[in-house]
């Protein structure tokens, strides 16, 4: 059985990756629609070999379509994923709309594919947050070997995770500190990104962390487990794709980083690159275009009882977000849970 498939966002960084996902991995669709604003009405963006025409959100019919592979914003989730549900439309959202809602699964195939069962109150899963995406990949399969207690994160996030016009704005930046006369003021970041490092991601809140800080730390216990702490501090980097955590882990149980890597190794979507020599470790250039989450720089944490610290990488465009969405269509196909096939 093929299924009609619409991608909202389809001329956006997440929107791109979708399509070239949904093609490389042969997704059994049968029309594929790419949906974007009424200002990309007509724009062409690729379909694996073929190229698609851009139609209006606004203005298309979604009564035939199966599934919804939305990354618009917040905003236009907002608006549009109870519409398009309501006919009988499944909506993946990449936004975090729906992230905090009772009635919408949160999931990570990897992690919690039973959750994706609740999909049917409102008919939307959403599909979590790119940094918070890496960090329960890994500390999955850990938790359930040792029970993690807490974590603490700092993450290195690629400008790509602020979409198309953040990652212009390090490529002009850049060229203008060659370039007399083209230096491009900040826009998208409140600081100049190029050659630079900013410790903000989102908007501050009022305890002084930022949005995405709390939401790794919400969407941590929402998918994994609600008893594990989780203390972030976020970093946006210029660097094009990938985000990079140094992650320190505290567990209830004892566990080894020899132990640790045995498990990563055999965990779902894990891929360990962890030797003790110069380049023996993964990097964000290496991450991006890959599907896996890697883990890297294993070692135990002496400075707590259990603890380990580690490097985690992944391509924040792929799994952190268009692959992970891909996924959770995918297994919602094969657990036979669609109520309506085109
Ligand atoms: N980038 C990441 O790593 C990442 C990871 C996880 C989640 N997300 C989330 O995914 C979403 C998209 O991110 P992105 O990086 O792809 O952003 P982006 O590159 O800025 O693309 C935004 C997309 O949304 C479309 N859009 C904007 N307003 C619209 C409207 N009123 N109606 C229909 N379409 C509209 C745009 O279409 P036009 O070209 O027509 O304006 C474009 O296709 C965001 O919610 C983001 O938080 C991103």
């Amino acid at each position: 059985m093929d299924y009609n498939v619409a991608v909202v966002g389809a001329t956006g960084n997440v929107g791109r990756e979708i399509l070239s996902i949904l093609s490389e991995r042969l997704f059994p669709a049968k029309d594929v629609y790419a949906l974007a604003s009424r200002r990309s009405n007509g724009v062409e963006v690729s379909f694996g070999d073929a190229t698609l025409k851009c139609k209006d959100l606004a203005t298309f019919d979604f009564s035939k379509v199966d599934f919804c592979l939305m990354s618009a914003g917040g905003a236009v989730s907002k608006e549009w994923s109870p519409k398009i549900a309501a006919k009988g439309c499944v909506v993946i959202d990449n936004s975090s709309a729906w992230r905090y809602d009772q009635d919408v699964p949160l999931i990570v195939p990897e992690v919690n594919a039973d959750a994706v069962a609740g999909y049917t109150k409102k008919n939307i899963i959403a599909n979590p947050n790119c940094s918070t995406m890496q960090l329960v990949v890994a500390l999955k399969p850990l938790h359930d070997r040792a029970t993690v207690k807490r974590v603490v994160v700092a993450t290195y996030q690629s400008v790509s995770g602020a979409g198309k016009d953040a990652m212009d704005e390090l490529w002009s930046q850049t060229k203008g500190k060659y370039v007399p006369g083209q230096e491009v003021a900040p826009k998208k970041f409140a600081k100049e990104i190029a050659f630079n490092c900013i410790p903000q991601v989102d908007v501050f809140m009022e305890d002084g962390y930022t949005r995405e800080e709390w939401k790794m730390m919400a969407e941590t216990k929402k998918i994994l487990d609600p008893k594990i702490k989780v203390a972030a501090t976020c970093v946006r980097v210029p660097v094009f794709v990938s985000h990079c955590e140094s992650v320190n882990i505290e567990f209830e149980k004892p566990i080894t980083a020899d132990e640790a890597r045995e498990i990563l190794r055999e965990s779902p979507g894990c891929l360990v690159i962890d030797k003790h020599e110069p380049g023996g470790y993964i990097t964000p250039m290496e991450a991006t275009g890959e599907d896996a989450t890697y883990i890297s720089r294993i070692r135990e944490d002496a400075t707590v009882e259990n603890g380990l610290a580690m490097w985690i990488v992944s391509d924040n465009l792929r799994k952190g977000a268009a692959l992970n969405a891909v996924q959770i269509a995918e297994l919602m196909i094969n657990r036979k849970l669609l109520r309506k096939a085109s």
